[in-house]
Parts: structure tokens; C-alpha cells; sequence
């Protein structure tokens, strides 16, 4: 299972998000990932890249190409150097928010992929691998 880096995109401004929604969307056509399952790594992606520029202060996300024994994955990994989530399980929790927001993004996200992996360290930052297998 060797990823290949398919884009690698910043994310600064709600036009970065609209950019890594295209670009997402468009790689795992070339893949032939169904209409349901862009749709969802897209939005899962989306609500990841706005957390990242709304709380992280901005970040980059890497699409990614998997294989493993013929399956075929798209992997995003959205990174953020902010301040970082202090208790990642309240972050987690459907309706947690700090800001204004429904805190649907992190717990909705992990429920629309097929793999969901957080770290975050106070002071360093946040990063989300989400991936999608074909
Ligand atoms: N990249 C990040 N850096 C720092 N804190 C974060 C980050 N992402 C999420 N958080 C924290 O986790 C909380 C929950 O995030 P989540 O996306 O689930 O909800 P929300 O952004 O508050 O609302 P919604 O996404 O539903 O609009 C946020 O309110 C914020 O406190
Ligand atoms: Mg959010």
C-alpha cells in the first residue's frame, strides 16, 4: 500500500476549499469511485479544509492515490499548524462546538469515510487522514 501524491493544495481562503472539492472530486472520477462516494469524500474533506483555515489558521491538504491488492483508495490529509484540539473525544462528540458551528463536522466526516484517523497536539496543530476505498 504505497501512496502516490496527487495534488497538494493550500488552504488559506474559502476558494482553496472550493479548488480541493474540484480537484477531489475530479481524481476519483479518474478512478471510477461512484457519484455517492465523491459525494461524500467530498463533503468529508470540505468540513475538515474549513476547520482547518477556521480554527487551524489555515493549512494544506495532500490527495493521495492508495492501492493495497487491487483495491484502489483516495486518502486526504488535511494539516493545520494552529493551537491545536486540547480533548480530541469532546471534539468528537456530535454537537460539540467551540465556535458557532453544529460540531457535526469532525463526528460527520468520520461517519461518510471508510477510514478516519486524527492527531492533534496543543501548540502544534491538527492533521485528519480520511481515505476512501473504490
Ligand atoms: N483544525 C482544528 N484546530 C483546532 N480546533 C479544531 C480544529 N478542528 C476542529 N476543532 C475544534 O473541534 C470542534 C468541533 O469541530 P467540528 O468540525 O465537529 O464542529 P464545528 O466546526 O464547531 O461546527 P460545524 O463543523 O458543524 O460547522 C470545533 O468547534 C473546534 O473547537
Ligand atoms: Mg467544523
Amino acid at each position: 500500500m504505497n501512496p502516490l501524491t496527487l495534488d497538494t493544495l493550500p488552504l488559506r481562503t474559502s476558494e482553496d476549499i472550493v479548488q480541493m472539492r474540484r480537484s477531489t472530486r475530479s481524481w476519483m472520477v479518474e478512478h471510477g469511485f461512484s457519484l455517492v462516494d465523491q459525494t461524500k469524500m467530498v463533503t468529508a474533506a470540505s468540513e475538515l479544509a474549513r476547520n482547518a483555515i477556521d480554527y487551524g489558521g489555515g493549512g494544506s491538504a495532500r490527495l493521495e492515490l492508495l492501492t493495497d491488492q487491487g483495491r484502489v483508495g483516495i486518502r486526504a490529509v488535511i494539516q493545520d499548524h494552529g493551537p491545536g484540539i486540547a480533548n480530541l473525544a469532546q471534539a468528537m462528540t456530535d454537537g460539540y462546538t467551540s465556535g458557532q458551528g453544529l460540531g457535526l463536522g469532525l463526528p460527520g466526516s468520520k461517519r461518510l469515510v471508510d477510514d478516519f484517523e486524527i492527531w492533534s497536539e496543543p501548540g502544534q496543530g491538527t492533521r485528519v487522514s480520511i481515505v476512501k476505498w473504490r
